[in-house]
């Protein structure tokens, strides 16, 4: 614990030292971009960002290398993501819903059941409809580069949910944001909004019922010591967000910075393709480990979390066009 304060107040200290730097005009021809992220390395999104950042170091003759810091050594994605607006770290990959917090127009891309698939949501990802919601965030320091799947997620306790009414009064950690606390009220649970790392615990002592997340970070996690049923609510595919300081991509040539752009772009495909492999390992580790995988009839869900999409579009025209957007382009 204190190891990883030390590096992340070291870093902090060398960010603000080079704070007036980075907003400068000096134009960079190559440096090491540190990026916070708060799984494994073997995660498929750790994977991904470390082939882009092999593909970018040869695409620019070694002058850029990626510096992947892994298992929250920076601290949680709240603390990452201040740590670029202070120009400390260049990239993090951080939840959704953490950048919900600064537009809130990013809800929409976490809305329970507004993917139908996981081709929807490529489709989606890839199709350039969410380039004017990544750049909306300039204002605040940062801007993302590209999406990545986070699979499905699904609800884990330690007796089954098949119902809404299962879930009353049970509290359920959910990731920190607005929208995810109200997805979990109308799933009929209690939303807890917490960080990840402080899941397990939770558990252990009886301050959570349960938490919901995908299979590879249930297993990574080993959250199913804690919550060994894991009921296929499948009900949000939020994804993950490549996200970039603001300052040190104006500071890089515009060639080298078309360079990265494009090359994060591409890692999008790649991370879909070893999401899919790692999955499967990850369900079969999980009933190796004696989790019960419940079935679950989804709609009475989708039908409640209904009125979440029209509260969530009712109050931004921008908003409601990019859920049309994304309802667009479901097959
Ligand atoms: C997933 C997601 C992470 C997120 C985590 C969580 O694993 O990929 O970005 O931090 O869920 O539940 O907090």
């Amino acid at each position: 614990m204190r190891k990883r304060y030390l590096l992340a107040t070291g870093l902090l200290a060398m960010g603000l030292a080079c704070s007036g730097c980075s907003k400068s005009s000096g134009q960079l021809d190559g440096g090491i971009i540190r990026i916070a992220y708060n799984q494994a390395p073997t995660h498929p999104h750790y994977q991904a960002l470390e082939r882009a950042g092999e593909r970018f170091k040869e695409a620019t003759g070694g002058r850029y290398e990626f510096l992947i810091y892994p298992n929250e050594v920076l601290g949680d994605q709240r603390a990452t993501l201040e740590l670029i607006q202070n120009g400390a770290i260049q990239m993090a990959i951080v939840n959704n819903a953490m950048v919900e917090n600064y537009n809130k127009d990013f809800s929409i891309l976490g809305l329970p059941y507004i993917f139908d698939s996981q081709e929807h949501q490529k489709e989606v990802f890839t199709s350039g409809i969410l380039d004017p919601l990544f750049e909306s965030t300039k204002e605040e320091g940062f801007e993302v580069m590209a999406a990545y799947t986070a699979g499905s997620r699904n609800v884990y306790t330690r007796k089954p949910i098949e119902t809404p009414k299962d879930l009353d009064g049970m509290k359920i950690r959910v990731m920190e944001s607005p929208t995810m606390v109200a997805m979990m009220k109308y799933m009929g649970g209690v939303g807890t909004p917490m960080s990840q790392g402080e899941v397990y615990t939770a558990i252990q002592q009886g301050v959570l019922d349960g938490g919901e997340n995908n299979e590879i970070t249930y297993v990574d996690l080993k959250h199913y010591e804690v919550a060994p049923v894991f009921s296929k609510t499948q009900h949000v595919m939020i994804p993950d967000l490549v996200i970039a300081e603001s300052a040190y991509l104006e500071r890089m040539k515009p060639e080298d910075r078309e360079l990265l752009t494009q090359i994060l772009e591409d890692s999008v495909e790649d991370e879909f393709n070893l999401w899919n492999e790692q999955i499967e390992t990850a369900k079969e580790s999980a009933r190796e480990h004696g989790v019960t995988f419940v079935d679950v009839d989804i709609k009475p869900f989708q039908e409640n979390c209904k009125k979440l999409h029209e509260e969530a579009t009712s109050g931004s025209v921008f908003g409601k066009e990019l859920y049309d957007g994304i309802r667009a382009l479901a097959r």
